[in-house]
């Protein structure tokens, strides 16, 4: 029998969908480091902030305006588990929320962010979600942000006395890699465990999940392709940011474990979320 071009293409292409469909299940299967601990985190969440509250301790966040940090300040709002929180960017936002308008915002200059040094003080927590891309920025313009910003806010928040710092990379970080992106995130990442943070966690979601505001059509396609995998295997290759920021409050408000530097792959974001079952 003869095969035609457009059957075996067929056959090969539903070889590799099913291939790669089964990776990712598998994947979704495959148990995060620390599990146990992971989904205790998600169950005491109400009573960790219960008790967190009381501290009466104040928070920073940067990269507010963005998905990810758009979910979280919307999550310290609504928790209200720090008695001041403070909005750190480059633009003010009109919040329609009464919950949303009492957080003060303070418009800062990235590129002399150390003018600002007295807006860090007095913060125990900080938060930051800043990031662009190569697309929108250019390599150098994607730098600057991803590493440079990162840096100088981790910085001042040191200076400042901040105890707990959270920074939200990306999986794959790694200082070592030949790629632009992962080798930006993993650098920051080891330049921030070098500050020395009595507590430092780090986040490293796959890809995000949302109805993003700004059009990146390259991004909606693939994720427009990549959806049976994300409704199958929900936690092998993306997370929804909401899950990201109840992942990040529900860390914070945790007593810290026996690691000052704690790092969150996508899995264990899932998991300490709280918005996922126990198999
Ligand atoms: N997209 C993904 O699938 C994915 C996956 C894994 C990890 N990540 C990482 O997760 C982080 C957050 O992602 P996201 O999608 O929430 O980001 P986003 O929506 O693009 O938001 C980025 C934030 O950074 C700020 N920012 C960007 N450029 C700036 C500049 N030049 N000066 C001052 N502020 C600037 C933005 O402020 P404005 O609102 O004023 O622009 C915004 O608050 C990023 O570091 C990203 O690399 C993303
Ligand atoms: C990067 O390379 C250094 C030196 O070879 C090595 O010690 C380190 O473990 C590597 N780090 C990662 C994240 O792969």
């Amino acid at each position: 029998m003869q095969w035609t071009w457009g059957q075996l293409c067929g056959i090969f292409l539903t070889a590799v969908v099913s291939l790669l469909l089964g990776i990712a299940i598998q994947l979704d299967n495959t148990p995060a480091d620390n599990e146990d601990w992971n989904f205790r985190m998600a169950e005491s969440a109400d009573s960790n902030k219960a008790s967190f509250q009381e501290k009466q301790q104040s928070a920073f966040v940067v990269g507010y305006t963005g998905e990810v940090g758009k979910e979280l300040v919307k999550e310290l709002a609504t928790s209200n588990i720090f008695s001041k929180v403070t909005l750190l960017g480059r633009r003010v936002v009109e919040y329609e929320d009464e919950k949303l308008k009492s957080l003060e915002q303070k418009v800062v200059d990235f590129d002399k962010l150390d003018e600002y040094e007295d807006l860090f003080k007095d913060h125990d927590v900080g938060f930051c979600c800043l990031g662009t891309t190569r697309g929108k920025s250019g390599v150098e313009g994607f730098k600057k942000v991803d590493h440079d910003y990162v840096l100088k806010t981790a910085e001042l928040a040191k200076k400042t006395g901040c105890q707990h710092f959270n920074l939200l990379t990306s999986v794959g970080a790694n200082k070592n890699s030949s790629f632009l992106y992962p080798r930006t995130k993993g650098l920051v990442e080891s330049e921030i465990t070098d500050l020395d943070f009595s507590r430092l966690s780090i986040y490293r979601p796959s890809m995000l999940l949302c109805d993003r505001t700004e059009s990146r059509p390259g991004e909606w396609v693939l994720k427009k392709l990549l959806s049976p995998v994300t409704y199958l295997a929900p936690t092998a290759i993306s997370v929804p940011t909401s899950t990201v920021a109840k992942a990040m409050v529900n860390n914070c408000v945790a007593p810290p474990g026996d690691k000052k530097v704690e790092i969150f792959e996508n899995k264990a974001i899932h998991q300490i979320s709280g918005t996922l079952k126990k198999k």
